[in-house]
């Protein structure tokens, strides 16, 4: 069950993945994984990029503002109060914060300037031009508010998803419904055929990425944080990626496209359905041999729509694959669905995370929330590495308010 196979010694056993796997996924997460970390590759920044060089001074100050809510006032980290730890991973963390003025809650994703600058993880930050920002609007994708940075830290301010991750929701209840595993597939698709619309594959979708909001929809995040192998500090360089998500082509490092996130989809949804992925193994390398030969079997206990979809999904060779969000809405499968009405959000929810109050974590691993929070992350720490033209302002960055075609 996932209960076991996400358990530290099932991980730890998992650890010994060949080096060529690592050094691969690590590649994989370092171009794309993190769209968040996308996001600050502003033109602004683009421009300085040559001119200043990457660790050039910077002009603004120690903390920056930045940008949608509101106007472009500064906003800083001693701005919020930060009440929990909600999420770990090799880059940083990701806390509950309060904003003092307003009072609004959000998730806020601190990452460690070193640890970023120590994997050589600029250029990929710096260079991937953000056009991502205006564009990613849609009710299932986690929205950024403001991003700024301190001497030793970026920070990234976004909704907070307070029905937690949909991973920790499924270890604890192993299996979901069909129709309950429906209605989330359907609302993760629609934000990647919303993404596949700009051209962005999302290549990173897997059960943590994967949050709910109060009312049991599901917001996409880009926090690949891993619970086991961390190293917040960044001291080890640990790899803490998991092949369970990887598509063959991704995998053999042949060229991929968008049908790669459709392959993660099948992940995701055998998951949902079996309490555990595809081609699974308790031997990594195994696994990884699974997933490029061995023909996917299914076992009894799903109907025939529910099948016939995740070997669409789950088809090894890319373009015989389920190609677009358009096939996707029109199998079977989704029959009930009306698509319209889902992105609309007028599905009702099947589950609807029960909270006590704003800063309930019932629906958070202890694991997380037990840690202390840095007292350090509410102080506007003086000069530090500067990320120039980290920040950026909505006058640069009009969001998108139309939805682009989907297909
Ligand atoms: N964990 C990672 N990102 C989160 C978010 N935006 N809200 C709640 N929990 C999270």
């Amino acid at each position: 069950m996932v209960k076991n196979l996400r358990s530290p010694v099932a991980y730890a056993k998992m650890k010994g993945l060949m080096s060529y796997f690592s050094a691969l996924i690590k590649e994989r997460k370092a171009l794309a994984s993190d769209l968040m970390l996308k996001l600050v590759a502003s033109p602004k920044m683009y421009r300085r990029f040559d001119s200043h060089g990457f660790l050039g001074p910077e002009e603004d100050g120690a903390d920056t503002l930045c940008f949608r809510d509101a106007s472009p006032e500064k906003v800083t980290a001693a701005d919020f109060d930060y009440l929990k730890v909600i999420g770990t991973g090799s880059f940083g963390k990701v806390l509950l914060a309060r904003h003092k003025e307003s009072e609004k809650y959000y998730a806020v994703k601190v990452l460690q300037k070193h640890t970023i600058l120590q994997r050589k993880e600029q250029r990929h930050i710096m260079c991937e031009r953000s056009v991502l920002l205006r564009a990613l609007h849609h009710p299932f994708l986690v929205r950024l508010h403001y991003c700024f940075q301190t001497g030793g830290k970026l920070y990234f301010v976004l909704d907070y998803a307070s029905g937690g991750e949909l991973f920790y929701h499924l270890q604890r209840e192993h299996v979901f419904s069909e129709p309950r595993a429906r209605f989330y597939a359907a609302e993760i698709a629609s934000a990647l055929g919303y993404l596949h619309g700009l051209d962005i594959i999302y290549r990173d979708l897997k059960l943590e990425n994967v949050l709910l909001d109060r009312h049991g929809h599901i917001l996409l995040t880009d926090f690949g944080l891993c619970k086991e192998g961390i190293d917040v500090e960044g001291r080890t360089g640990t790899f803490c990626g998991t092949p369970e998500y990887l598509s063959p082509e991704v995998l053999e490092q042949r060229e991929y496209d968008r049908t790669t996130d459709w392959w993660a989809l099948g992940v995701v949804l055998h998951e949902m359905l079996y309490g555990q992925p595809p081609f699974f193994s308790e031997s990594r390398s195994r696994m990884l041999q699974n997933i490029l030969h061995q023909p996917l079997f299914l076992g009894p206990g799903i109907s025939k729509p529910a099948r016939d979809l995740l070997h669409r999904l789950l088809e090894k060779d890319p373009e015989k694959r389920l190609q677009n969000l358009a096939e996707l809405e029109s199998h079977p499968f989704f029959s009930s669905i009306n698509w319209t009405e889902l992105v609309e959000k007028k599905v009702r929810p099947p589950f609807k995370p029960s909270l006590s109050g704003p800063v309930d974590l019932v629906h958070f691993d202890p694991e997380f929330t037990q840690l202390p929070v840095p007292p350090s992350l509410g102080v506007c720490e003086g000069s530090g590495l500067a990320f120039p033209g980290f920040s950026y302002t909505s006058e640069n960055y009009p969001a998108v308010t139309s939805q682009p075609s989907q297909r």
